[in-house]
């Protein structure tokens, strides 16, 4: 995490609408320049009404709501909104305005000059990927997804770094609301702003999120990555918000390869005789050999064939020294990785840190056993017997 002041803070905010139970019990969330955060859970959650304590639209029974440090409380709350842009399902385009005269409203109420809007308006067009006659159109014109593109270019390309979106694409038909959706997504990337996205759809929140909330019942039950999310779900709600399905295929997308890795990787220094890289091999029967300096950073490999053919001609390890390697983080994930792995018949690929330094190996049968476990269920690993049948070819790296 950054060091930077969150954009946002709630500290312990509840919420209770009189005579009701409470609408949000104690919410504790930071939400960084940047980020993409999702408030995700059922109707009646309280994904809105934590939303809306951030603009001070709903007002905070209890607790503190920050903006950039500062108490929202302390905002005049005309400028707190109008810093903060807001989306909602229908847009908010003005019925009798043209689409050009919706899009430049503020910059003119800001009595910015003629030429200036119309190129603001040109821009904003292009952005929602309309063509430019649509500026000179009403909004009963345009389809429900033109006029929410309309909407969500407008609130992207304002002055605003933080936008609100109430579901904004609940209303659209599946397809049209996925192009919203990479719309949102990039414009949000290529400008650099912070959004707080509420949906109820699981799918759009793992699309679009680099940061979720998972509400219920008022109380925030997850708060986290996606990919935490999905590879660690707090409660058995979670789960089911997740299903079954995703939860399955997640658990193998997010397997890293410090999980699987051994940490005893054979290997020899860059200064060892041959005598001696040929009596580990023999050892360790193996027939290549890692080789690293006496600061254990990775120098490449050694195989027997090479030792073989030139045991008379030199004496040390370093002379015979293939350096190319194909090595990978401890930090990656497998899904990344497999495939070059299994493809190239590696026998097993090494695994070095920032340093370089050689932290570990993952095994072709430790792949293949985590493969086999990922289609068949882990009831019944491979026994040890099992996987050292798996053919050792050596590991070639030199063709990377
Ligand atoms: N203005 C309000 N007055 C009274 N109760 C409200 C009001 N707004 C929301 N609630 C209640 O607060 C709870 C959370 O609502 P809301 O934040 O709209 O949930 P969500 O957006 O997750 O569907 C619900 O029980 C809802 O009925
Ligand atoms: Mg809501």
């Amino acid at each position: 995490m950054s060091q930077q002041k969150p954009i946002v803070e709630f500290k312990n905010v509840s919420k209770i609408y009189k005579g009701k139970a409470p609408a949000v019990t104690d919410a504790n969330i930071k939400i960084a320049q940047g980020e993409f955060c999702c408030f995700i859970g059922t109707s009646g959650s309280g994904k809105t009404t934590l939303m809306r304590m951030i603009n001070r639209m709903n007002s905070i029974t209890k607790g503190h709501v920050y903006i950039n440090g500062k108490d929202v409380n302390q905002f005049n709350p005309v400028n707190l909104r109008r810093r903060i842009g807001y989306v909602i399902q229908n847009n908010g385009l003005m019925p009798h305005m043209t689409i050009k005269e919706n899009i430049i409203l503020v910059a003119k109420l800001l009595k910015w000059p003629q030429e200036k809007l119309d190129q603001k308006a040109r821009e904003l067009i292009k952005l929602a990927e309309l063509p430019e006659e649509y500026l000179d159109r009403y909004p009963y014109e345009l389809s429900g997804g033109q006029q929410q593109r309309i909407g969500v270019v407008r609130a992207l390309a304002a002055d605003q770094d933080l936008i609100l979106m109430d579901e904004p694409f609940g209303a659209l038909d599946p397809i049209t609301r996925e192009n919203l959706q990479d719309l949102v997504k990039k414009l949000q990337e290529e400008l650099g702003k912070t959004i707080v996205f509420v949906t109820h759809d699981m799918d759009e929140a793992l699309k679009l999120a680099t940061h979720i909330v998972i509400m219920h019942d008022g109380k925030v039950v997850q708060n986290d990555t996606p990919e935490e999310i999905l590879r660690h779900p707090a409660t058995e709600f979670v789960e089911t918000l997740i299903g079954e399905d995703r939860l399955a295929e997640a658990q193998h997308d997010t397997v890293q390869v410090q999980e699987i890795m051994l940490t005893t990787p054979v290997k020899i220094n860059l200064g060892a005789s041959l005598r001696d890289a040929l009596s580990l091999m023999r050892d360790r029967h193996v027939d290549t050999l890692l080789v690293t300096d006496n600061s254990e950073h990775l120098k490449g490999f050694i195989s027997i064939k090479d030792l073989e053919q030139k045991y008379r001609k030199v004496s040390s390890v370093s002379d015979i020294l293939t350096a190319k390697l194909y090595t990978v983080h401890p930090d990656a994930y497998l899904r990344d990785t497999v495939d070059r792995i299994l493809k190239r018949g590696y026998s097993y690929v090494p695994v070095t840190d920032d340093e370089n330094k050689l932290v570990g190996i993952v095994t072709r049968s430790a792949l293949v056993n985590l493969v086999y476990n990922t289609i068949w269920g882990d009831n019944e690993p491979m026994s040890a017997a099992e996987l050292s049948q798996t053919p050792t070819k050596g590991a070639d790296h030199s063709h990377e």
